[in-house]
């Protein structure tokens, strides 16, 4: 049977015990992937250098999309800014909101919060939450109507350009075969013997990205910028 929102459940589940089970991702060609221990995506203190240096560009209002366990947030808010998260959890809602962050539950490929902001944050691999190229190019046209003129984007992927493992490089071949994008995955978390819902998940290779960031009114102006052995 599958556990609902088991990446939040997870992510309570170490905030209320401080163990967790591991964390895994099972791709729809049965391929079990090794995630992070589930302490990174609820600890602060697991910032990567990279991760800060991009966040100092964060300035005013700021939404942090997909927000999580609030980990960025509360960097964020702890550099005085204004922070609110969003995210469909309501374990990782009430993570964040233990940790002050105003947080909003909706699912952010139908409804976004009514405010103006001024920075918006996709961490976390976020510029692959929207799951497909087409609901990426809607929410970056939909976050015009949520942002101030200069507002920023700050996001963070994987390119699947760079992708050198033979299992990778072969789910890419079964995407071209299955007329679907190179980036596309489509995969559930996985702990032990507990299982999550299938979903789409993108990774979008800077080229795209600047073609649908042109195309939805946005510019690429930093990066990408690669952490070391990383894609
Ligand atoms: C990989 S986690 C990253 C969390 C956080 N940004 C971080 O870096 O720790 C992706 C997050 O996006 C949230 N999420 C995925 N799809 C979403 C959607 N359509 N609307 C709102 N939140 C979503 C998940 O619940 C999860 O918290």
């Amino acid at each position: 049977m599958e556990t609902p929102d088991l990446f939040g459940l997870l992510c309570r589940e170490y905030f209320e015990t401080g163990t967790s089970s591991p964390l895994q991702l099972e791709r729809d060609d049965g391929t079990i992937i090794d995630d992070y221990p589930i302490k990174h995506y609820v600890k602060e203190a697991s910032l990567r250098p990279l991760e800060k240096e991009y966040l100092e560009l964060a300035r005013g209002k700021v939404l942090d999309i997909g927000s999580g366990t609030g980990r960025i947030a509360q960097y964020v808010q702890q550099r005085g800014l204004d922070v609110s998260g969003v995210d469909f959890s309501e374990h990782l809602a009430h993570i964040s909101r233990a940790r002050n962050i105003h947080t909003y539950v909706m699912d952010v490929k139908r409804t976004l919060p009514d405010e103006t902001y001024d920075s918006i944050l996709l961490f976390g691999n976020g510029l692959g939450l929207p799951g497909t190229i087409d609901e990426l190019t809607h929410l970056l046209k939909r976050l015009q109507e949520n942002t101030a003129e200069q507002a920023i984007i700050i996001g963070e992927g994987n390119d699947p350009t760079r992708m050198k493992e033979e299992s990778d490089l072969h789910y890419q071949k079964r995407n071209l075969h299955l007329c679907r994008y190179l980036g596309q995955r489509n995969w559930r978390i996985r702990s032990e013997s507990r299982t999550g819902t299938y979903f789409n998940w993108l990774q979008v290779e800077p080229s795209l990205l600047e073609k649908i960031a042109h195309e939805t009114g946005w510019q690429i102006l930093k990066g990408p910028t690669y952490d070391e052995g990383s894609q």
